[in-house]
């Protein structure tokens, strides 16, 4: 068994009776997700009622799960903890450093290969620390999680953005950076501002070829990429009976793509189903004997504007497929308006290639549908117009969509199985084109289009929909094509119209694998070595960051001020680089090469003030560092959107930026930035934005004087000789102050 029962059942145990507590407490009926954060308060003692959106809370979650290329980091400073072994259940998966190529049986030993040394080292400190290990192959981290360790009512964070994908069975799990997950492994105390909640009723049921992925495309765009930003998404109402376990994860998953903290499905036969079907049925009934504490009170369901901060409803009997994009998954578009966008817009119409999977669609749910409209490709005599490549979630997924004829259904269209991992979806494509400088189309079932997120190339325009669409569209190999209402040309030169799509939400013969991948960790850790050799390009021991000095940071050259999107890819890039996740100083290299300079409208080449010229950002920032001069970044809304990767502060605080000054911050990077000692700022009139200019030196004083909510000064000095004062808020509490003063939240422990 790969996770702990005797943990759950003393989980179950106790749960009501905390929700119990609770609600006296609040004296009031309670929603879902405030059952599960209350029931995971570090301390039960400091009980009282949170103020949502503005209380800092210490939570005790159930367990970790971190992913390849942010556990290097990660555990690179748990070594730093001086602890003999995790404190809670936790695991690691090796999903993100696979490049998908050839298909499958190349690519993963290849794979193998190329990252041995990280792999070892990963294998040998969860085995040091009595972590479970998933290998190369085994699958997608919130696949797997979702199939072996996800539980109705728990709590778990994950070292990635897409950890709340667990909310499709009843958990509230949230994506946060490596110094979080090192102090829940470490048995402290996990804290989180207290979150609003966003209600979202769903009415009805999906038929023909709608599908839950698009529930979330439309609500992105109804939120738009920081709408739920510090906020809980809950789901209620009869609607989401209708739809499975894993469906609801999918839903669930790209919560991130709003910014909520993470989005919870009440409990339901959909989820008993699928813990039994992947043989839980013990969990199924602890939590079928704690189901009415595993949705919302009766009373909150009757007059929900009472309870949530805000509320949305969604009729899934009159949902229109979604597709959206390009460059942001809030770009949202049914399938009726999509060709007019297409031809408004100027995107290439030919669609170029079709991929699915990724944790976002990879389920057996997902491919049995996608599956059965690569059937008709044969059975209406029609061709396939583009490629169509598969990531299948796991290797259980993979095993019982093989058994049952999927994956042969695929093969037999030309659709290339890629290894059970990431691939694509994170830059990890080795994909060859006849000339990358031509303006290309794709459509996949992730989650994230950001510019060069799939390929590395910026003239790709990536759309997000289900793997069903995508499937149709590389059936169409047209943009434009609607399987709603269009008709396609059979090699009998026949009108055809595609079926809409069918399958099953479970396998009726149940899931089956041969090796799951899974690797337990040594019964006495103590014998286990864990070495990194001095020489290594990919891992590198921390160094820890220097305290603050005591003094305000004075006339500090801007680094860059940065225009419009700047997510974590921005700062830092995935694809190739994810090959330095363990060495900081190597992927300090990448440091916001992507970001847009909003005074040249270029990346990676801003102005260097010690010698005049134009050069890529980290030569200009380890310029100033070697001189011993601290430097600022400048950005607009939403700075650092996207993954949980820490490297993106991290790099900015290894090559001395000390500062962000940005119009607003994404939930999991700000407190990245925080946790690593740099100072994470805001306008407090955004319009100030405007008044900074490429040559000034910019002051940040008040620093002695740092307080929760109380403002910072920021002075700028202009190359003519004149300045500007303005104000900078920031939401620091106690803590986080003295993790700035001590130089990063790790040197405090
Ligand atoms: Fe992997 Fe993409 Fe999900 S990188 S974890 S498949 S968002």
């Amino acid at each position: 068994m790969v996770y702990d029962i005797e943990m759950i059942r003393n989980f179950y145990a106790s749960y009501r009776a905390k929700v119990e507590n609770a609600r006296k407490k609040l004296d009031r009926p309670m929603t879902l997700a405030e059952k599960i954060l209350y029931a995971h308060l570090y301390d039960e003692k400091a009980m009282t009622a949170f103020r949502r959106g503005e209380d800092y809370v210490n939570f005790r979650p159930d367990r970790v799960a971190m992913q390849d290329a942010t556990a290097q980091m990660a555990l690179l400073q748990f070594m730093n903890a001086g602890k003999e072994k995790v404190a809670v259940p936790s695991t690691v998966h090796c999903d993100h450093l696979i490049q998908a190529y050839k298909g499958v049986k190349e690519d993963l030993p290849a794979a193998c290969d190329a990252n041995r040394e990280v792999y070892d080292f990963l294998k040998s400190v969860a085995s040091k620390y009595g972590i479970g290990f998933w290998k190369p192959g085994a699958g997608i981290i919130h696949q797997v999680v979702l199939e072996n360790y996800a539980f109705p009512g728990g709590m778990m964070v994950g070292t990635d953005s897409h950890t709340p994908n667990a909310g499709g069975l009843g958990m509230i799990a949230v994506g946060v950076g490596g110094a979080d997950a090192v102090d829940v492994m470490a048995g402290m105390e996990w804290e989180l501002k207290m979150p609003k909640l966003i209600g979202v009723k769903l009415v009805g049921s999906l038929s023909g070829w709608a599908a839950p992925k698009d529930v979330i495309l439309k609500l992105a765009g109804l939120l738009t990429v920081k709408g739920a930003t510090n906020a809980v998404i809950e789901y209620f109402g009869e609607g989401t009976e209708s739809l499975s376990c894993t469906g609801k994860a999918t839903i669930c998953n790209m919560g991130a793509e709003v910014g909520a903290t993470t989005s919870v499905f009440p409990y339901d036969e959909e989820m008993g189903r699928y813990l039994s079907a992947t043989g839980r049925e013990e969990i199924a009934s602890l939590a079928g004997s704690c189901a009415e504490d595993l949705r919302a009170d009766d009373e909150v369901l009757a007059d929900p504007a009472s309870y949530y901060d805000r509320i949305i409803e969604i009729n899934l009997s009159e949902l229109e497929p979604y597709i959206n994009g390009p460059f942001t998954p809030d770009a949202a578009c049914p399938i009726s308006e999509f060709a007019g966008k297409v031809k408004a817009n100027g995107y290439p119409q030919r669609m170029e290639v079709g991929l699915i999977g990724s944790c976002t669609n990879s389920s057996y749910q997902d491919l049995s549908r996608a599956a059965s409209l690569a059937r008709q490709v044969k059975e209406k005599k029609l061709k396939m117009a583009s490629p169509l490549i598969v990531n299948p979630g796991s290797e259980q997924v993979y095993c019982t969509a093989s058994r049952d004829g999927m994956i042969a259904d695929f093969e037999a269209v030309g659709g290339i199985i890629m290894t059970n991992a990431c691939g694509p979806c994170i830059g990890q494509w080795k994909r060859v084109t006849d000339d990358n400088a031509r303006p290309n189309s794709i459509v996949t079932s992730f989650n994230r289009n950001f510019a060069k997120r799939a390929d590395g190339n910026p003239n790709t325009h990536a759309f997000v929909a289900s793997p069903e669409l995508a499937t149709a569209l590389a059936i169409a190999g047209d943009l434009c094509f609607n399987p709603l209402t269009d008709t396609l040309v059979n090699e009998a030169d026949e009108a055809v119209r595609l079926d809409a799509p069918v399958g099953e939400t479970l396998p009726a013969k149940g899931f089956t694998v041969d090796d799951n991948g899974y690797v337990a960790p040594a019964s006495d850790g103590s014998r286990v070595e864990v070495t990194i050799s001095p020489l290594s390009q990919r891992l590198q021991k921390l160094e820890p960051f220097a305290p603050w000095d005591g003094n305000d940071f004075l006339e500090m050259p801007l680094l860059v001020k940065t225009k419009g999107k700047c997510t974590t890819d921005h700062i830092s890039m995935a694809g190739p680089w994810l090959r330095f996740r363990g060495h900081l100083e190597n992927i300090s290299d990448n440091m916001l090469m992507g970001a847009v300079n909003a005074f040249n409208g270029k990346t990676n080449a801003v102005w260097n003030s010690l010698n005049g010229n134009y050069e890529a950002v980290s030569a200009v920032a380890k310029q100033y560092k070697a001189e011993g001069i601290a430097s600022i970044v400048v950005a607009e809304e939403n700075y650092g959107e996207g993954s949980s990767r820490e490297h993106a502060a991290m790099e900015p605080r290894f090559l001395n930026v000390r500062v962000i000054l940005a119009k607003s911050f994404a939930r999991i990077h700000e407190t990245n930035l925080k946790k690593q000692g740099m100072l994470a700022l805001t306008f407090a009139d955004k319009d100030d934005y405007d008044k900074v200019r490429e040559h000034d030196k910019i002051s940040v004083l008040g620093l002695r004087d740092f307080a929760p909510g109380k403002p910072l000064s920021i002075v700028l000095l202009h190359e003519d000789g004149t300045t500007e004062t303005f104000r900078a808020a920031h939401t620091y509490n106690r803590q986080q102050i003295e993790w700035f003063k001590a130089g990063s939240a790790l040197n405090t422990k």
